[in-house]
């Protein structure tokens, strides 16, 4: 099927490559020009496990190409997918983006007699594909209603397994408002074997919604009572954790007695909170709308407190071990909000530097692809923080190592000197065994 998509970025850019790689015809716009001829050019302007590869492989078979010339890509397309930022401004969603795409579409519409699918991708709050961009497509295209279906397809990918994400989903969530768009979403998906689940537009936008803020409601609920764990002593949260999780209507227990291990365990980690671009950002938007609504929206309020404080907790420890932090040499290791990517937005080692500096402590800080997103757009006072790339030689300064992001290559550190040293694994990547002469710290229990 010919497909269009706008906007390359980090979901435009996977979807449509994804999307020639199950056979698709795709052509992705964007109005960067410099990022189109590095598209074509093979290079992807976002890092990405296994994007580079793929890119390559729909390129040169000539299944994927991008362009700046939105025109050309309306003309070749029969759907077309947007899939442009959607920015939060003071908690609520920018859909500056979002309505020009749509008006841009109806300006097309305008001039031509085809018939399009016009399927949002973009995080959108419940009602805008039906209400908002509706509208705008109508009205740029003078009226045009029946020249143009309404589809929505939320994304569900993470950052750094957004390819296998989109090739293996765990479902595909198909929202369409008339029956052309609901067959153009099916044969879309015909080469993935996977729960479709066709809803409306607006019950799919919930569904991208109610499924971030359930995935941060269990990440803040289980920090806050981990927080409490370790304050009682005797308790590893984890444990606490295991057993819960052993409830049936968790974890149904199959007929022969025999049980799957819930895959939510190994994501469940006690640690110094939830960021990166989803999380924060989606639930700030929907309960931004519940306001709207004149709803209280008051768990969303409880989910974002419990983050916005959490980091504090790598702090408050160490202070308590140290007595003060000024002056102590800190090793920060990670600043990507997660491993596998070079995205700090909302990265819990934003908060937990700044935490650090107001201290006063001396702090050193390393991240195997993340140092210059961090010093550019974090937003912290990064000229009093010494970055560094050979984080193994500045352990031998450090009175605290802190390890913020779980990158692979801080498994290495059990093996350095680290001997009467503090280590903070508030990723949970090690553990005390690994440390048996240094004090060793973590959320959610005490050791
Ligand atoms: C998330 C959702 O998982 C994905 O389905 C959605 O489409 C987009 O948002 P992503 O933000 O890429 O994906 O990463 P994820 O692995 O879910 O982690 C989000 C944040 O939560 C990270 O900062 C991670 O460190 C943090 N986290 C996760 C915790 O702080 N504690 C946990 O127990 C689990």
């Amino acid at each position: 099927m010919k497909l269009s998509v706008i906007g390359t970025g980090y979901v435009g850019l996977v979807s449509g490559v994804c999307l020639a790689s199950k056979g698709h015809d795709v052509i992705c716009v964007d109005v960067n020009e410099e990022k189109v001829s590095s598209i074509n050019n093979r290079n992807p302007p976002i890092h990405e496990e296994g994007l580079p590869e793929l890119l390559r492989s729909v390129v040169d078979t000539r299944k994927f190409r991008a362009t700046s010339n939105l025109t050309e890509a309306l003309d070749f397309c029969e759907a077309v997918i947007i899939a442009v930022g959607t920015p939060t401004t003071d908690g609520k969603l920018d859909l500056t983006y979002l309505v020009q795409a749509a008006r841009q579409i109806g300006a097309y519409l305008n001039s031509t007699n085809k018939f399009l699918s016009v399927i949002v991708k973009s995080t959108v709050l419940p009602t805008t594909t039906d209400v908002v961009v509706r509208q705008a497509i109508a009205e740029a295209s003078g009226g045009k209603t029946s020249q143009f279906g309404l589809g929505m397809n939320p994304e569900f990918l993470r950052e750094g397994n957004a390819i296998s994400d989109f090739n293996f989903p765990d479902r595909i969530v198909l929202g369409f408002e008339d029956f052309k768009t609901g067959e153009v979403l099916s044969r879309i998906y015909e080469p993935w074997n996977a729960d479709k689940v066709f809803v409306n537009t607006r019950t799919a936008e919930m569904i991208k919604y109610a499924n971030n803020c359930f995935l941060a409601l269990q990440i803040s609920a289980a920090n806050e009572l981990a927080n409490l764990a370790a304050k009682l002593g005797g308790i590893d949260f984890m444990d606490v954790f295991r057993g819960v999780t052993l409830d049936k209507r968790w974890n149904p227990i199959r007929n022969d007695g025999s049980r799957t291990e819930p895959e939510i365990l190994t994501y469940l980690v006690p640690g110094p909170g939830f960021g990166g671009s989803c999380f924060p950002k989606d639930v700030q938007a929907i309960r931004a709308q519940g306001h709207d609504n004149g709803l209280p929206m008051e768990i969303l309020d409880g989910i974002l407190s419990v983050n916005e404080r959490q980091p504090e907790q790598v702090t408050k420890i160490l202070e308590a071990h140290f007595g003060t932090l000024s002056g102590k040499n800190i090793l920060l290791l990670g600043l990507a909000f997660k491993p596998q990517t070079d995205d700090v937005r909302e990265s819990a080692s934003i908060r937990i530097s700044e935490e650090l500096l107001a201290y006063k402590t001396i702090l050193v800080a390393h991240d195997p692809i993340a140092t210059e997103n961090f010093i550019k757009l974090s937003g912290v006072q990064t000229s009093t923080i010494k970055f560094t790339q050979d984080w193994k030689t500045e352990v031998a300064n450090a009175d605290a190592i802190v390890i913020a992001t779980r990158w692979e290559e801080y498994k290495a550190l059990p093996g350095l000197k680290v001997a009467g040293k503090v280590v903070f694994d508030a990723r949970r990547l090690l553990s005390p065994k690994d440390f048996p002469s240094s004090t060793y710290f973590s959320i959610g229990r005490r050791v």
